[in-house]
């Protein structure tokens, strides 16, 4: 939505294509069949209610949930029998709620951590990190248990841009953080949008993820039962209110 001028990507091998998607933790069916289909440079927001299965499709990609079945496509390329590690070859980066950030090592240690991933763009160095996230150079030495939790979730985000990821899947990154924090984390997204990341975020917070999106998708008890893009958000807003009380 921030800039208009987007060429037509219509034609494009998606960055992501999930076509009859299932996934159980266990004996519990979770998803019942998710259709999604996300283009290379797109933001899209993905909301539902606590529970309608958001944070398990964000794992099902990633190969982390139990079993899946169905069709998951990254840049073209079937994932639904690979194991995570070669999904995340594939130059996807996973930012989940429980963000991962080492206590014991300081904020650079935890950017350095991260592999580089094989076969994917050239990551970002430390330096165009620090020069996106300012609050990130300032506490470069300071020890993860240090850190605020909206620094927390800067470094999160931070550490998977340096493995070259491209496709970003980002897990309620504003939750429970001050609102100028989440001011920074959607500065954040529209310059990775600039930057030409695809990025598929679940929020809660719908005031967050309404102006940054491009498309949005709405989940309810393991499937989609809405997409639209950002030009028909006005006129969903009695459906959005209906199934989300925003
Ligand atoms: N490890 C698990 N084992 C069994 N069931 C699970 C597991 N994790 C989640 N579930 C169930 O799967 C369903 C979808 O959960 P999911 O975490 O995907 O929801 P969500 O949309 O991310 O919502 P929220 O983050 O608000 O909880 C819920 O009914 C949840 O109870
Ligand atoms: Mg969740």
């Amino acid at each position: 939505m921030a800039t208009p001028m987007k060429p037509n990507t219509n034609t494009q091998t998606p960055a992501l294509q999930i076509s009859g998607l299932q996934a159980w933790y266990g004996e519990s069916h979770v998803l019942h069949g998710v259709d999604m289909v996300v283009r290379p440079g797109e933001v899209v927001t993905l909301l539902g209610r606590n529970g309608a299965g958001r944070t398990t499709t964000m794992r099902a990609i990633m190969g982390l949930t139990g079993s899946r079945k169905g069709s998951l496509k990254i840049n073209g390329v079937e994932t639904i029998g690979l194991p995570t590690h070669r999904i995340a070859h594939l130059g996807v980066g996973y930012c989940p709620e429980e963000r991962g950030i080492f206590s014991s090592l300081s904020c650079e240690e935890n950017l350095l951590l991260p592999p580089r991933l094989k076969g994917t763009s050239e990551g970002m160095s430390v330096d165009e990190i620090y020069a996106m996230f300012p609050n990130l150079a300032e506490r470069r030495h300071s020890q993860g248990t240090r850190l605020s939790g909206g620094e927390q979730q800067m470094l999160a985000v931070a550490r998977i841009l340096r493995t070259g990821a491209r496709l970003l899947l980002l897990d309620e990154i504003s939750e429970g953080l001050a609102p100028v924090i989440v001011q920074a984390l959607a500065r954040m997204i529209t310059t990775l949008r600039q930057k030409g990341y695809t990025v598929v975020m679940v929020e809660q917070n719908f005031r967050f993820a309404a102006p940054l999106a491009d498309r949005f998708y709405v989940m309810e008890h393991g499937q989609m039962v809405e997409q639209f893009s950002a030009s028909e958000l006005d006129a969903k807003m009695p459906v959005l209110n209906e199934l989300l009380g925003v």
